[in-house]
């Protein structure tokens, strides 16, 4: 079972089936899954594809945390996500990466930056987490500048998915985005 988590303007629930029309509405705008490989114009195969993994039980800690505003607290956001890396040793050990989407009319606004520190700290603070991954599109500007933001590091030593870029970060990396 995943914790609640809250930011200053943002509500992150764990995500469940209540979601999934929401989730499925945002993934078809091909501006949101311009840089992201998926099963997204099969509608069959995309609806199986987001039932599975809202109800996959991913691991103690992890799992997606779907994003509201605290205002707004009916109005679906967007999601982030703690997974393990597809079940493949990187580095040191069992990896864990960390994943972020948000529905086209919130971009710009701060949000995926904002949910994702927070899933950042639950990663370090709450599991006790060494490292996360980031695997991002090296085209994909906005998400490279949100794993930035909350100060992940480029690394080209992680091995990964064929051309995507690799962002690290570690607890001491979170302290100094805390500042
Ligand atoms: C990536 C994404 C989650 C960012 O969400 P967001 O809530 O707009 O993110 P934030 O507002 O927290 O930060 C975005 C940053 O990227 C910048 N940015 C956005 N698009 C950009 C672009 N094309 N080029 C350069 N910078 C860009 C923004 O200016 C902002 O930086 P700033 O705060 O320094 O100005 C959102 O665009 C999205 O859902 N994209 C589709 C799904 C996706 O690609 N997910 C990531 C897969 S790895």
């Amino acid at each position: 079972m995943l914790p609640d988590l809250s930011t200053r303007r943002l509500l992150l629930r764990p995500r469940t089936m209540a979601d999934l029309d929401a989730c499925i509405a945002m993934d078809r705008d091909p501006e949101v899954t311009r840089f992201i490989p998926g099963p997204w114009a099969d509608a069959q195969a995309h609806e199986a594809f987001v039932r599975n993994r809202v109800l996959r039980n991913w691991g103690p800690g992890l799992g997606y945390w779907s994003i509201f505003a605290s205002a707004a607290p009916g109005c679906f956001l967007g999601w982030v996500l703690l997974l393990p890396v597809d079940g493949e040793k990187r580095g040191d050990g069992d990896e864990v990466e960390i994943g972020w989407r948000v529905v086209r009319a919130a971009w710009g606004l701060g949000y995926a930056s904002e949910a994702a520190l927070a899933v950042v700290a639950h990663a370090f603070d709450t599991l006790g987490l060494s490292r996360i991954l980031a695997e991002i599109d090296p085209g994909n500007a906005g998400s490279i500048r949100v794993a930035e933001k909350i100060g992940m590091r480029r690394d080209g030593a992680v091995p990964t998915r064929a051309g995507d870029a690799v962002f690290v970060m570690t607890r001491d990396d979170l302290r100094r985005t805390r500042f």
